[in-house]
């Protein structure tokens, strides 16, 4: 799909939602997002194939009745103040609420800065890799200013603890975190965090912090190559879970963990991850370049990297490392 192709399938879906329950004709879509016929065909093809429940009859297409859209005056109504004055954006359909909000950065947005997204064409994860958006999931970036420079792994930490507590606060589940930077369910994914920092000289300028939470997406819907190691909210309790009360919550949780870091009490957020963290007492396995280390995770350190011990009484520090769980 060429870059630019998410914009005609978020005007379709903003089209079809907007009509409610009135058929809109092919032609009529292809007006009013000023695309070729063969280009809407392709949107919504593409639409299709991220579980969007758009249906197709003789007169034209349909969002179907239970879409179950975000509310977005569901979702500002929970969120409380604190440190960070959220202000969201919502996009049907995006290639990335990471790129968006790193170039709403440049143009000098505020802290709180967010963009939410029922689907992305082209969601980022750590160091490159894909990470796949289905409809129904939670696609969401927010903009941090932290007046201190922060180590990165610091604030990833931060949003993954923001994860665990929203997900046992409105679904009743215990999550965990896998180091550095995703949210497991029995050992299995079901969140990632992505932060990535942007740097004036030395100063640290902003923080796009990036959350993917697999909601209530349907698992068959995740490629085959990952998807048994991955879960979704929705696959673990049998239910549809309340997106718009798991947002608040995380939004809420992670203003409040954000603020600790401001007033430099990350000790209380390190001792916090520690106590959810899967990975430490583990043997793994870190690719470092094109060496491979092996060892036991020891410990978090204060700045939210993990010890690993190589072998007895020596130790190597790490930061955002490439780190499998060895059996
Ligand atoms: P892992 O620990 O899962 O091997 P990682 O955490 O080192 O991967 P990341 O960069 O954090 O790697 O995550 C990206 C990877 O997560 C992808 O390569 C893919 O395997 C997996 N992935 C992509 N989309 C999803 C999703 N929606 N849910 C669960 N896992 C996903
Ligand atoms: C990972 O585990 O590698 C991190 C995944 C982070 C995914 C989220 S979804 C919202 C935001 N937009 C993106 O393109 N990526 C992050």
């Amino acid at each position: 799909m060429a870059t630019q192709d998410w914009r005609v399938g978020n005007q379709i879906c903003q089209i079809l939602s907007s009509s409610g329950q009135k058929v809109v004709s092919l032609s009529y879509l292809c007006s009013e997002t000023r695309a070729q016929p063969s280009e809407v065909r392709a949107a919504l093809r593409k639409l299709g194939e991220l579980g969007c429940p758009i249906s197709h009859g003789r007169e034209g297409y349909l969002l179907e009745p239970d879409a179950q859209l975000l509310e977005m005056d569901e979702l500002t109504r929970n969120l409380r103040p604190g440190l960070v004055r959220w202000a969201i954006t919502y996009f049907f359909y995006i290639n990335s609420t990471q790129s968006a909000v790193r170039a709403m950065a440049e143009r000098d947005a505020h802290e709180g800065t967010t963009v939410l997204a029922e689907m992305q064409s082209r969601g980022v994860g750590r160091l490159g890799r894909n990470w796949s958006s289905p409809y129904c999931g939670i696609w969401l970036s927010s903009l941090l200013r932290p007046r201190r420079t922060l180590e990165n792994q610091l604030l990833t930490i931060a949003a993954s603890l923001a994860i665990t507590r929203a997900v046992s606060a409105v679904c009743g589940i215990k999550s965990e975190l896998k180091w550095p930077n995703d949210v497991q369910i029995g050992g299995r994914k079901v969140a990632g965090v992505l932060g990535t920092s942007e740097y004036r000289g030395e100063r640290l300028r902003s923080v796009a912090v990036g959350l993917g939470i697999n909601a209530n997406i349907d698992l068959n819907l995740l490629p085959g190559s990952f998807r048994d190691q991955a879960t979704s909210l929705k696959a673990e309790l049998g239910a549809k879970v309340d997106r718009e009360q798991l947002i608040a919550s995380a939004l809420n949780n992670l203003s409040s963990l954000y603020a600790k870091l401001e007033r430099a009490e990350e000790d209380e957020i390190v001792d916090e991850a520690r106590k959810n963290c899967s990975t430490l007492g583990r043997r793994i396995q870190v690719r470092m370049g094109s060496r491979l280390l092996k060892g036991v995770a020891q410990d978090l350190d204060r700045d939210g990297s993990l010890i690993l011990e190589v072998e007895e009484g020596r130790t190597v520090r790490l930061y955002s490392h490439d780190v499998s769980l060895l059996p």
